[in-house]
Protein backbone atom coordinates (compact mmCIF):
# COMPACT_ATOMS: atom_id res chain seq x y z
CA UNK A 1 0.00 0.00 0.00
CA UNK A 2 1.50 3.13 -0.83
CA UNK A 3 -1.45 5.33 0.05
CA UNK A 4 -3.47 5.76 3.11
CA UNK A 5 -7.03 7.14 3.34
CA UNK A 6 -6.52 10.90 3.97
CA UNK A 7 -8.84 13.52 6.05
CA UNK A 8 -10.25 15.52 2.67
CA UNK A 9 -11.50 12.08 1.32
CA UNK A 10 -13.20 11.24 4.27
CA UNK A 11 -15.09 14.15 4.38
CA UNK A 12 -16.01 14.04 0.98
CA UNK A 13 -17.10 10.72 0.83
CA UNK A 14 -18.77 11.42 4.30
CA UNK A 15 -20.32 14.69 3.11
CA UNK A 16 -21.83 12.72 -0.56
CA UNK A 17 -23.32 10.03 1.71
CA UNK A 18 -25.31 12.93 3.47
CA UNK A 19 -23.97 12.07 6.72
CA UNK A 20 -22.70 14.46 9.73
CA UNK A 21 -19.38 13.58 11.90
CA UNK A 22 -21.81 12.51 14.73
CA UNK A 23 -23.76 10.36 12.92
CA UNK A 24 -20.56 8.55 11.08
CA UNK A 25 -19.00 8.42 14.64
CA UNK A 26 -21.68 6.67 15.51
CA UNK A 27 -21.54 3.76 12.91
CA UNK A 28 -18.09 3.57 14.13
CA UNK A 29 -17.74 3.51 17.35
CA UNK A 30 -15.78 6.34 17.18
CA UNK A 31 -16.30 9.82 19.08
CA UNK A 32 -17.51 12.79 16.60
CA UNK A 33 -14.04 14.46 17.61
CA UNK A 34 -11.85 11.63 16.15
CA UNK A 35 -13.96 11.64 13.11
CA UNK A 36 -13.21 16.03 12.79
CA UNK A 37 -9.77 15.11 14.02
CA UNK A 38 -9.35 13.22 10.92
CA UNK A 39 -10.72 15.02 8.39
CA UNK A 40 -8.37 18.41 9.72
CA UNK A 41 -5.28 16.05 9.11
CA UNK A 42 -4.89 15.78 13.23
CA UNK A 43 -4.97 12.29 13.06
CA UNK A 44 -5.99 8.61 10.88
CA UNK A 45 -8.54 6.30 11.47
CA UNK A 46 -6.71 2.92 12.69
CA UNK A 47 -6.45 0.69 10.04
CA UNK A 48 -9.02 -1.99 11.73
CA UNK A 49 -11.41 0.97 11.15
CA UNK A 50 -10.68 1.00 7.43
CA UNK A 51 -13.31 -1.56 6.63
CA UNK A 52 -16.04 -0.33 9.00
CA UNK A 53 -15.09 2.98 7.38
CA UNK A 54 -15.79 1.96 4.17
CA UNK A 55 -19.03 -0.13 4.32
CA UNK A 56 -20.32 2.98 6.89
CA UNK A 57 -19.33 5.38 3.09
CA UNK A 58 -20.67 2.68 0.88
CA UNK A 59 -17.49 1.61 -0.44
CA UNK A 60 -14.51 -0.65 -1.35
CA UNK A 61 -11.49 -0.11 0.86
CA UNK A 62 -9.67 -0.29 -2.41
CA UNK A 63 -11.82 2.64 -2.84
CA UNK A 64 -11.68 4.65 0.10
CA UNK A 65 -7.80 4.35 -0.33
CA UNK A 66 -7.96 5.66 -3.86
CA UNK A 67 -10.04 8.63 -2.78
CA UNK A 68 -12.77 8.00 -5.44
CA UNK A 69 -16.37 6.55 -5.32
CA UNK A 70 -15.82 4.72 -8.57
CA UNK A 71 -18.99 2.71 -8.57
CA UNK A 72 -20.19 6.59 -8.60
CA UNK A 73 -18.86 6.62 -12.15
CA UNK A 74 -20.44 6.35 -15.02
CA UNK A 75 -18.94 2.86 -15.91
CA UNK A 76 -21.40 1.92 -19.04
CA UNK A 77 -19.58 5.52 -20.55
CA UNK A 78 -18.00 4.58 -23.34
CA UNK A 79 -14.49 4.36 -24.28
CA UNK A 80 -13.96 7.13 -25.81
CA UNK A 81 -14.01 8.89 -22.38
CA UNK A 82 -10.88 6.12 -21.52
CA UNK A 83 -7.51 6.77 -19.78
CA UNK A 84 -3.98 6.26 -20.03
CA UNK A 85 -1.73 5.76 -17.50
CA UNK A 86 1.95 5.48 -18.25
CA UNK A 87 4.25 4.26 -15.30
CA UNK A 88 7.59 6.99 -14.92
CA UNK A 89 9.56 3.96 -13.70
CA UNK A 90 10.06 1.40 -16.46
CA UNK A 91 7.59 3.21 -18.83
CA UNK A 92 4.75 0.65 -18.92
CA UNK A 93 1.83 2.22 -20.51
CA UNK A 94 -2.29 0.70 -19.58
CA UNK A 95 -5.12 2.65 -21.38
CA UNK A 96 -8.67 1.46 -19.23
CA UNK A 97 -11.96 2.06 -20.19
CA UNK A 98 -13.24 4.14 -17.18
CA UNK A 99 -11.89 5.16 -13.81
CA UNK A 100 -9.45 2.54 -12.37
CA UNK A 101 -6.74 2.26 -9.50
CA UNK A 102 -3.82 1.49 -11.56
CA UNK A 103 -0.11 0.78 -9.80
CA UNK A 104 2.73 -0.12 -11.97
CA UNK A 105 6.29 -0.24 -9.84
CA UNK A 106 4.96 0.26 -6.83
CA UNK A 107 3.46 3.67 -7.93
CA UNK A 108 -0.19 4.83 -7.64
CA UNK A 109 -0.53 6.49 -11.13
CA UNK A 110 -2.82 8.84 -11.80
CA UNK A 111 -4.51 8.66 -15.76
CA UNK A 112 -3.09 11.42 -18.08
CA UNK A 113 -4.52 14.40 -18.63
CA UNK A 114 -4.95 14.76 -22.53
CA UNK A 115 -3.87 18.57 -23.79
CA UNK A 116 -4.77 19.46 -26.91
CA UNK A 117 -1.95 19.12 -29.75
CA UNK A 118 0.17 22.30 -29.33
CA UNK A 119 2.73 23.27 -32.09
CA UNK A 120 5.35 21.33 -30.88
CA UNK A 121 3.42 18.15 -30.70
CA UNK A 122 1.46 18.67 -33.97
CA UNK A 123 -0.79 15.40 -35.21
CA UNK A 124 -0.82 15.55 -39.07
CA UNK A 125 -3.31 12.76 -40.25
CA UNK A 126 -3.49 11.86 -43.49
CA UNK A 127 -6.11 9.34 -44.75
CA UNK A 128 -4.84 5.85 -47.17
CA UNK A 129 -7.79 4.10 -47.67
CA UNK A 130 -9.64 2.90 -45.25
CA UNK A 131 -6.35 4.01 -42.47
CA UNK A 132 -5.50 7.10 -40.97
CA UNK A 133 -1.50 7.79 -41.28
CA UNK A 134 -0.92 9.51 -38.68
CA UNK A 135 2.35 11.66 -37.84
CA UNK A 136 3.91 14.07 -35.61
CA UNK A 137 6.54 16.35 -36.30
CA UNK A 138 8.50 15.49 -32.80
CA UNK A 139 11.87 14.57 -31.89
CA UNK A 140 12.62 11.18 -31.52
CA UNK A 141 15.74 10.84 -29.42
CA UNK A 142 16.40 8.84 -26.40
CA UNK A 143 15.65 11.36 -23.41
CA UNK A 144 12.78 12.98 -25.88
CA UNK A 145 10.29 11.00 -27.75
CA UNK A 146 6.98 10.27 -28.54
CA UNK A 147 6.26 7.32 -26.73
CA UNK A 148 2.92 5.94 -28.01
CA UNK A 149 0.01 6.67 -30.80
CA UNK A 150 -3.35 5.40 -30.13
CA UNK A 151 -6.82 6.07 -31.79
CA UNK A 152 -10.09 6.04 -29.88
CA UNK A 153 -13.20 4.81 -30.47
CA UNK A 154 -16.36 4.34 -29.30
CA UNK A 155 -15.66 0.33 -29.27
CA UNK A 156 -11.70 0.39 -28.30
CA UNK A 157 -8.57 1.77 -28.81
CA UNK A 158 -5.52 1.07 -31.19
CA UNK A 159 -2.19 1.61 -30.27
CA UNK A 160 1.02 1.73 -31.01
CA UNK A 161 4.25 1.79 -28.97
CA UNK A 162 7.13 4.28 -30.52
CA UNK A 163 10.93 3.83 -29.65
CA UNK A 164 13.27 6.87 -29.51
CA UNK A 165 15.45 6.50 -32.86
CA UNK A 166 12.09 5.01 -34.71
CA UNK A 167 9.32 7.12 -36.49
CA UNK A 168 6.90 9.19 -34.85
CA UNK A 169 4.19 7.45 -37.14
CA UNK A 170 1.39 5.13 -37.29
CA UNK A 171 -1.68 3.42 -38.99
CA UNK A 172 -5.04 3.04 -37.89
CA UNK A 173 -8.32 1.61 -39.18
CA UNK A 174 -10.23 4.62 -39.63
CA UNK A 175 -13.64 3.08 -38.43
CA UNK A 176 -14.88 5.19 -35.80
CA UNK A 177 -12.50 6.87 -34.63
CA UNK A 178 -13.11 10.12 -31.83
CA UNK A 179 -9.74 11.14 -30.99
CA UNK A 180 -6.32 10.43 -32.06
CA UNK A 181 -3.38 10.78 -28.96
CA UNK A 182 0.18 11.42 -29.06
CA UNK A 183 2.44 10.83 -25.69
CA UNK A 184 5.45 12.84 -25.36
CA UNK A 185 7.65 11.20 -22.66
CA UNK A 186 8.78 14.81 -21.25
CA UNK A 187 5.41 16.75 -22.12
CA UNK A 188 2.62 14.51 -21.67
CA UNK A 189 -0.35 13.41 -24.05
CA UNK A 190 -1.75 15.50 -26.33
CA UNK A 191 -5.34 15.02 -28.84
CA UNK A 192 -6.16 15.77 -32.10
CA UNK A 193 -9.95 14.90 -33.43
CA UNK A 194 -9.47 13.71 -36.80
CA UNK A 195 -11.52 15.51 -39.55
CA UNK A 196 -12.87 13.84 -42.92
FE1 LIG B 1 7.67 16.78 -26.35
Amino acid sequence: MDKYVTGAVIRKLRESKGLTQEELADKLFVSSKAVSKWETCRGLPDISLLEPLADSLGISVIELLSGEDIRNLNRSSNITKGEFYVCPVCGNIISSVGGAVISCCGITLPPLEAEPADAEHGIQIQIAEDEYYVTVGHPMTKTHYISFLAAVSDNGVQFVKLYPEGNAEARFKIGGIKKILACCNRHGLFWIKPGR
